[in-house]
């Protein structure tokens, strides 16, 4: 058993060469020790389709809905891809943060042998505990996607009790560099395919990959909208948009693009 209460020693900073030589020639790497936000400095439109930065620590990361996101230095994997996504309409570009969701999956299966899943839009969490979040922004054609991983994070310096890292889930000193070129290459993959469909996704085998992974639909959820409002129900589809379509107990069917999703365990 892993012991959680202090982290695993040392935590050495990633191999820039090492990791760009692990992911190929798809994506070019950049790596940084410390930076405010990866997505924010990779959020320009002139920052070249298939970058990556990776940052050992962020002094501002952010989450989505304008929330934080704090990790020590060198728990985590922290990074963010830019993507041009010229020719995909604008209403299907919200699918990108779910394809990173698929590849963070996908990456955690292949190297530390753990079965992830989605909660919508784009959690990934371990047995409903969050082990890692995404963050898609635009600017203009590009979007700029980000993914926070926590990977020997201690149960003590989790920022809340419903998260967990990977070793907290039982995985023994997963590889940071092999993890993000696990998910470099499925994103890869992923990113083919949706491009290929022109960004539609419904009807595909993203849509059943999605639909297998996401721990919402079906669920009954309490659906919490930016403006402080909530309402519950039970999740029932995901839209062409990528928005959530849920059936609420007052018997209307609503879609939501940006909330935040808790899944309830009993009815109401
Ligand atoms: C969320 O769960 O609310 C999304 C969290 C996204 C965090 C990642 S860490 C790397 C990238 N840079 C940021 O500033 N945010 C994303």
């Amino acid at each position: 058993m892993t012991d959680q209460r202090r982290p695993l020693e040392p935590r050495r900073p990633l191999d820039p060469a090492a990791l760009q030589a692990a992911i190929g020639s798809r994506w070019t790497v950049r790596h940084v020790g410390v930076t405010g936000s990866t997505n924010s400095d990779l959020r320009r439109s002139d920052t070249p389709d298939r970058t990556v930065l990776v940052a050992e620590q962020q002094t501002a990361g952010r989450g989505r809905l304008g929330r934080q996101w704090v990790a020590p230095a060198g728990s985590g994997l922290l990074f963010s891809a830019a993507v041009r996504v010229d020719g995909i309409p604008a209403a299907r570009r919200a699918w990108i943060g779910a394809l990173l969701g698929l590849a963070v999956i996908r990456g955690i299966h292949r190297v530390a042998a753990l079965d992830a899943a989605l909660k919508w839009p784009n959690d990934v969490l371990l047995d409903e505990r969050k082990v890692a979040g995404l963050l898609a922004e635009g600017v203009g054609d590009l979007v700029v996607v980000g993914a926070g991983v926590n990977v020997t994070t201690t149960a003590a310096e989790l920022p809340r009790p419903d998260a967990c890292s990977l070793v907290s889930a039982g995985a023994a000193d997963p590889d940071r560099a092999a993890l993000l070129a696990a998910v470099l290459q499925a994103f890869d993959r992923l990113l083919q395919t949706w491009t290929a469909a022109g960004g539609e996704v419904l009807g595909t085998d993203l849509a059943v990959e999605y639909r297998g992974a996401c721990r919402t639909l079906g669920r009954r959820v309490r659906v919490e909208l930016p403006d402080g409002g909530e309402l519950v129900g039970t999740a029932v589809d995901v839209a062409a948009d990528g928005a959530l379509v849920v059936d609420t107990d007052d018997g209307t069917r609503t879609s939501f693009t940006a909330a935040d999703v808790v899944h309830l365990r009993t009815r109401g």
